[in-house]
């Protein structure tokens, strides 16, 4: 007559000791068992071991995610094929470990890195980097390992530098991460993000089934195309439209620092409504940053431009719509596409854009969009109180072009018409200031100018970029645990 209980607490047994009785290291020999008689032999399994913390550092561009006290994933698995991404996907599942999905590792909160779901592994695609061009589509296969800089180097060489491809300006970047968040970068007023271009791809979901375009369904096409990454399934490749560009672009910075708070607004309140409505072929962005010294404050405000045309229409441009700029002949390089993307990465020669090392450091950024211009008033309290919130700057990207022709529900990236900007908020320190425990400060100055900024952008909803990841906002990623 007590059978029923009974039952439930045999149920209950089953169901839930066969995972918690077992301690990490049974479940890593069962993942190492299981992929290894599937033929996943390029694992690391070890945490204590200096290879395995080199591996899982590599790639962890916030070093925030590399601090001892960050969960420290069972297992690395380095699949060199499509089907062993499948393998590698369900040996986690039948072992009970939780899965993350690393491409390029430049997750702003180490979601590609680290996990609250404990035990997990990561499956990082750094070995499948192939880029495939076809000449007569213009369209290219990328693996979702490859790099951004990979990508912009293959598509100029093989093009004889009359294509690019639409994407951000980080060359370290992955493939995988990036266009699964959309995407922004210097074409994308002319072209709209890298999710825009993409045309076809290939998902493996969390049952370790593959999915195109077709088969996929356009739900789930839709889906994977700018929300984000890390949930839907592995992107094993992006198929990208290339984008034509001119033999050669005008690229030009220009810096005004020690500007007064005054003189700066100015500018800042120009720039707010002229960059969105230039030409879509300019993309004008500024740099702010701010500082207080005794009872002087200073701003250091800059300009980063790329149009796409000479130098001498650039300047015709800048002069007739934006003369403040007092945008001259000496600021302006005449450069290939390919080089100017090298040289705003700050790199030498663009052999380097497929160098995967990269200078990191500590970070922690926010962002926000602006659909109403903020008035003069508003930018110098705007402008005093970031001074006050040093080492901290903005970086405003301009948006308006294609970015506000596409539709707001043709990708699950909603910031099209009637955007002005993006503003994107970030405060860095070094391992020395992390050492004395200044971060969580700077992470705490940070929280407090965003909220700072709640009356002068977007609301209901107060918008953000999904690629600028931001965990105060909610959403940690998990794949295929709903
Ligand atoms: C220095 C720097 C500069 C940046 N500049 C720009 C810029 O100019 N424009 C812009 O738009 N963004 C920019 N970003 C943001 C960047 O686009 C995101 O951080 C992006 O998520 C990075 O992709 P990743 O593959 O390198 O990162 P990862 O950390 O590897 O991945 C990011 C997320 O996507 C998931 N993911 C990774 N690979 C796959 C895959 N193959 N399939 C499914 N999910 C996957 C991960 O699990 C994780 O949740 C920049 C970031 C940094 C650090
Ligand atoms: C982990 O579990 C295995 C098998 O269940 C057992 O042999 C081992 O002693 C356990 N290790 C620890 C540290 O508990
Ligand atoms: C595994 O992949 C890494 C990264 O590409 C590579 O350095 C290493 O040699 C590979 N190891 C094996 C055993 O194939
Ligand atoms: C990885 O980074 C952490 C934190 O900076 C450090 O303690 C560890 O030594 C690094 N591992 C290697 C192999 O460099
Ligand atoms: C491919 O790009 C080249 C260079 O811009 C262009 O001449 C050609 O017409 C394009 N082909 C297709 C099929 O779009
Ligand atoms: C680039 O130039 C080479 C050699 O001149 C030629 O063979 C190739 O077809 C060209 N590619 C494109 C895309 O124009
Ligand atoms: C600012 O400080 C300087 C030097 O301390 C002083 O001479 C000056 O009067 C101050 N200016 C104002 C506006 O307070
Ligand atoms: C790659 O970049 C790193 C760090 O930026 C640099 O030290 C190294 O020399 C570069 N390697 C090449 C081959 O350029």
């Amino acid at each position: 007559m007590h059978s029923k209980p009974c039952l439930l607490l045999l149920l209950f047994a089953l169901l839930c000791n066969p995972i918690q009785a077992r301690n990490a290291s049974s479940m890593a020999s069962d993942l190492r068992s299981c992929l290894s008689s599937a033929q996943v032999h390029n694992l690391s399994f070890s945490s204590s071991s200096s290879s395995f913390s080199n591996l899982l550092n590599i790639s962890i561009q916030n070093l925030r995610f590399t601090d001892p006290s960050i969960p420290k994933p069972l297992a690395i698995i380095l699949p060199s094929t499509k089907s062993q991404i499948q393998t590698s996907i369900l040996c986690c599942r039948r072992t009970g470990v939780s899965i993350r999905i690393r491409s390029g590792g430049h997750s702003y909160e180490g979601q590609s890195s680290t996990s609250s779901s404990l035990p997990f592994a990561i499956i990082d695609l750094m070995n499948l980097k192939s880029i495939h061009f076809d000449i007569s589509s213009n369209t290219s296969w990328v693996q979702a390992g490859a790099s951004i800089g990979e990508l912009y180097l293959t598509i100029s060489t093989l093009s004889n530098l009359s294509l690019a491809i639409s994407a951000g300006s980080c060359p370290t970047m992955g493939a995988g991460g990036h266009i699964a968040g959309g995407g922004f970068g210097f074409l994308s007023r002319k072209y709209g993000l890298a999710a825009d271009t993409v045309v076809d791809a290939l998902l493996i979901d969390y049952e370790g089934k593959v999915f195109d375009k077709r088969s996929m369904g356009s739900d789930v096409f839709w889906a994977i195309r700018g929300g984000g990454g890390g949930s839907w399934g592995v992107v094993y490749a992006w198929k990208l439209r290339a984008v034509p560009v001119p033999n050669t672009v005008t690229r030009f910075t220009l810096q005004r620092g020690g500007a007064t708070v005054p003189d700066a607004a100015l500018l800042l309140h120009k720039w707010q409504t002229i960059a969105p409505n230039l030409p879509d072929e300019f993309y004008l962005s500024t740099l702010i940053s701010g500082d207080i010294n005794g009872n002087l404050t200073t701003i250091s405000i800059s300009f980063s431009g790329l149009f796409l045309g000479s130098k001498t229409t650039a300047i015709a441009i800048i002069t007739s719509r934006f003369p403040e700029l007092q945008l001259s002949d000496s600021d302006c390089i005449e450069e290939t596409w390919l080089d100017s993307a090298t040289h705003y990465a700050g790199l030498d020669s663009s052999a380097q854009l497929s160098n995967r090392s990269q200078l990191k450091d500590y970070y922690k950024a926010k962002s926000d969009y602006v659909r109403a211009p903020i008035s003069k008033h508003d930018l110098e309290m705007v402008l005093d109180k970031l001074a006050g919130v040093s080492p901290a700057y903005l970086i405003l990207d301009p948006y308006g072009g294609a970015m506000s022709r596409i539709s707001e529900s043709d990708l699950p990236f909603p910031h099209r018409a009637g955007i002005l900007f993006s503003i994107q908020y970030l405060i860095g320190w070094t391992a020395e200031d992390e050492r004395s425990g200044i971060g969580e400060k700077y992470i705490d100055d940070l929280r407090g100018f965003y909220e700072f900024m709640a009356p002068f952008v977007s609301k209901n909803p107060r918008e953000a970029y999904a690629n600028y990841l931001d965990l105060d906002l909610g959403g940690e990623i998990f794949f295929g645990e709903f």
